[in-house]
């Protein structure tokens, strides 16, 4: 993985817990949260109500391509909030969605961190399905409103730790992984599950690309108890609203204990397997890039340190170093997933 200056990073000051969270009560009291508008040429657009700067300041990237079928609209109507306390929650300043949403690893759509926002534009997720396979009692390809329709959409307010040694405060929308698994009934062979990203040539100009790196589709994985632990969410939107294009949308994994390279994005395929996953960065460079991934200030990259990391966003004056923590803070909720393993082998 490469590091890049982000040179696309512009000044801006971090958003106020306080002003996010007013905003976010605001919405709950007059039921803003509504998603309703249709935007010009009758594809499904977001009105949102604007009470505090951090909604007003962010970057007018156009969700329409990004925003799917009129069904998702009730879902969005009905999120339920992030709590004041606890692993879902982390009480550090919000990363401005506009650094959240223009800084991006995105490989398809290019290397550069702008590259995802800026080439983004003509990828469709509208129709979309992701077929389940492998050793589970109910295989077979689900639209995206069968695979969303049982659940609940919540808030998640996690850290992203880059493997670049780069983090973010994100709040997200979306549901538990383990909530959407357990549907499809993993027999006991399921010991690991892989995940797959569209691959479109068409939309995708990184994998088009004769300078690309990656052996496409881009490809992840679990442990199958990884993948069952509370803390793994699927994320269906950001700051309350649809994931943009170069997020994921419409769907993507974020797994906050382990390096951003783990939270794959736009996902096709979920896979019960019995043997570990190949997984993208791992096949590309195994020494540098491991299975497990687990953020650990202790196992370094042979390239760079990981003792620290920079919190966006970046401004020309400040560039904010912080120390990284084992496994990005959430040791009470994952450390036991690990006792006996020496992480420096297993990294
Ligand atoms: N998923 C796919 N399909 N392709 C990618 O290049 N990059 C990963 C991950 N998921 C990547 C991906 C990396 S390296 C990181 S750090 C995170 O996405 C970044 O997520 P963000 O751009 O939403 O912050």
């Amino acid at each position: 993985m490469l590091i890049k200056k982000p040179s696309d990073i512009k000044p801006s000051e971090i958003t106020p817990e306080s002003v996010y969270r007013n905003r976010r009560q605001f919405m709950a009291d007059t039921g803003a949260l509504a998603i309703g508008a249709i935007a010009a040429g009758g594809l499904p657009g977001l009105a949102i109500a604007q009470d505090g700067d951090a909604l007003k300041a962010r970057a007018p990237v156009s969700l329409s391509r990004s925003a799917p079928a009129a069904w998702w609209e009730p879902k969005f109507a009905n999120i339920k909030p992030a709590p004041d306390s606890g692993p879902f929650y982390t009480g550090e300043a919000l990363t401005p969605y506009e650094d959240v949403t223009r800084y991006n690893n995105f490989y398809e759509f290019g290397m550069d961190k702008g590259d995802p926002s800026s080439n983004s534009g003509r990828f469709e997720v509208d129709p979309w399905s992701i077929e389940i396979a492998g050793e589970c009692g109910r295989p077979g390809t689900y639209t995206l409103e069968d695979i969303l329709k049982p659940h609940d959409l919540e808030e998640r307010i996690y850290r992203l730790r880059c493997v670049e040694a780069w983090s973010m405060v994100i709040p997200w929308i979306g549901f538990p992984l383990a909530d959407l698994l357990k549907r499809f009934e993993p027999t006991s062979r399921a010991r690991y599950v892989e995940f797959q990203t569209a691959v479109d040539r068409d939309t995708m100009p990184g994998v088009r690309s004769p300078f690309s790196i990656i052996d496409w589709p881009y490809q992840e994985g679990l442990r199958i108890d990884e993948a069952m632990n509370e803390l793994a969410f699927m994320a269906v939107g950001l700051y309350g609203n649809y994931l943009p294009p170069q997020n994921g949308a419409p769907i993507r994994l974020v797994v906050p204990w382990k390096y951003g390279f783990k939270s794959i994005k736009s996902i096709v395929r979920i896979n019960f397997v019995e043997e570990q996953p190949n997984t993208s960065w791992n096949d590309l460079q195994a020494n540098e890039y491991g299975f497990y991934a687990n953020v650990n200030p202790n196992v370094h990259h042979p390239r760079w340190r990981q003792d620290t990391e920079r919190r966006l966003p970046h401004t020309l004056f400040s560039r904010p170093i912080i120390d990284t923590r084992l496994f990005n803070g959430y040791g009470e909720q994952v450390a036991h997933l690990y006792e006996g393993m020496d992480l420096a082998r297993y990294y």
